[in-house]
């Protein structure tokens, strides 16, 4: 019974060369992100996968059962500052969301940014009606919402900013 508990539990690695069409396969599948969206996610996935940590890009990908990738995220100290990382981007297969793997992810991301030295987590998303279930994840994962900029992402969808302190007490 432990054996099958252990098979059986989500396991997040460093992304690899092959996990990127199922990258792109599981981007594409959200129907959150346009087609430039989806592009710059994965031009994000290129650049870790080619360069590493020296990309300024981390990207671990979810595995649940072993072998078969359910979600990713991707992550990068922020340019110019001292310990803040920005959370690029974060998305599990829509056939296997709302079983703890967004989670299990996110909770890597922080665990990654304070094995570097990494105090502040930012992620940024949209106020369009469709993120409003992804800024529940965050609430929910202990983030708030510490700006928004009216009209950015084009008139009427606003640019919301996420943050959460992951400094050690
Ligand atoms: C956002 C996303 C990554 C969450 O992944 P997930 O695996 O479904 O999330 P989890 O199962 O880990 O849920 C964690 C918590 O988030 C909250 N949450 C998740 N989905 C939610 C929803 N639809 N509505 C409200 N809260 C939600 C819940 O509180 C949940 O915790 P619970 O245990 O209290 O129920 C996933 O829905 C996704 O890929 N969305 C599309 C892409 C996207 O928007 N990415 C972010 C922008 S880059």
């Amino acid at each position: 019974m432990g054996v099958t508990s252990v098979a059986a539990s989500p396991h997040v690695r460093p992304v690899e060369r092959d996990d990127r069409d199922r990258i792109q396969a599981i981007v594409v599948a959200t129907g959150h992100f346009t087609q430039i969206e989806a592009d710059t996610a994965l031009e994000l996935v290129d650049a870790s996968l080619a360069g590493g940590e020296v990309s300024g890009y981390l990207t671990y990908v979810l595995e649940s059962p072993p072998g078969m990738v359910q979600g990713y995220v991707c992550i990068g100290p922020t340019p110019l500052t001292d310990g803040t990382f920005d959370l690029y981007w974060v998305a599990v297969d829509p056939a296997a969301q709302g079983r703890g793997y967004g989670r299990r992810l996110l909770a890597t991301a922080e665990a990654e940014v304070r094995a570097r030295g990494g105090r502040l987590v930012i992620i940024e998303t949209s106020s369009q009606e469709i993120y409003r279930p992804t800024v529940g994840f965050y609430e929910s994962a202990g983030y708030r919402l510490v700006a928004r900029i009216p009209n950015f992402y084009r008139p009427g969808d606003d640019k919301l900013v996420f943050s959460r302190d992951i400094a050690p007490a």
